[in-house]
C-alpha cells in the first residue's frame, strides 16, 4: 500500500454514523490524507444508499483509491455497496478482520458499524486496512470468481 496521504479516500454515512465519520474525517486530515466525504452532513435521519452509491460510483471511476463506509450496524451499507461489480466492502469490528480483509479478500471499502465499535477501535482498524497489502496468489483466483459474468 502507498502511504496513508498518498491514497485516495472516500467516506460515507448515514446519520448513525455520522459521528464516527467526523472523527474520522479529522483523524485522516490530521494525517495529511486527501478525503472526499460523501456526507451526510448531519445526524438527521436518512437512507444510508443515497451515500453508498455516490461512494461506491467515485472508487468505480477511480476517483477514490479507496472508502470507507459507516451506518449503525454497517450492514445496510455494506449490502448496497456491494451491488456494484468492483466494490469489496469488508464489514469489520476487530483489527484482525481489517487486515484479513485487506489480505485475503482485496477489498476496497472498510465497513464500520458505529453503534457497536469505539472511536479509537475504528481508527486501529482504519491504520491497519489501509497499511496492508492483498497477498493475491490462491487469493486471487477467488476474488476473480466473485463479480457476475
Ligand atoms: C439506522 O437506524 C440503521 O438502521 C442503519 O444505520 C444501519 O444500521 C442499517 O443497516
Amino acid at each position: 500500500m502507498k502511504p496513508l496521504n498518498e491514497i485516495k479516500i472516500g467516506i460515507a454515512s448515514d446519520h448513525a454514523g455520522f459521528e464516527l465519520k467526523q472523527y474520522l474525517l479529522s483523524f485522516l486530515k490530521d494525517k495529511g490524507c486527501t478525503v472526499t466525504d460523501f456526507g451526510t452532513n448531519s445526524t438527521a435521519s436518512c437512507d444510508y444508499p443515497d451515500f453508498a452509491h455516490p461512494l461506491a460510483n467515485a472508487i468505480e471511476k477511480n476517483e477514490c483509491d479507496f472508502g470507507i463506509a459507516i451506518c449503525g450496524t454497517g450492514n445496510g451499507i455494506s449490502i448496497t455497496l456491494n451491488k456494484h461489480q468492483s466494490i469489496r466492502a469488508a464489514l469489520c469490528w476487530d483489527t484482525p478482520l481489517a487486515e484479513l480483509a485487506r489480505q485475503h479478500n482485496d477489498a476496497n471499502i472498510l465497513s464500520l458499524p458505529a453503534r457497536f465499535i469505539s472511536a479509537e477501535k475504528a481508527v486501529e482498524m482504519v491504520e491497519a486496512f489501509f497499511s496492508t497489502d492483498f497477498e493475491g496468489g490462491r487469493h486471487q483466483a477467488r476474488v476473480d470468481k466473485i463479480a457476475l459474468k
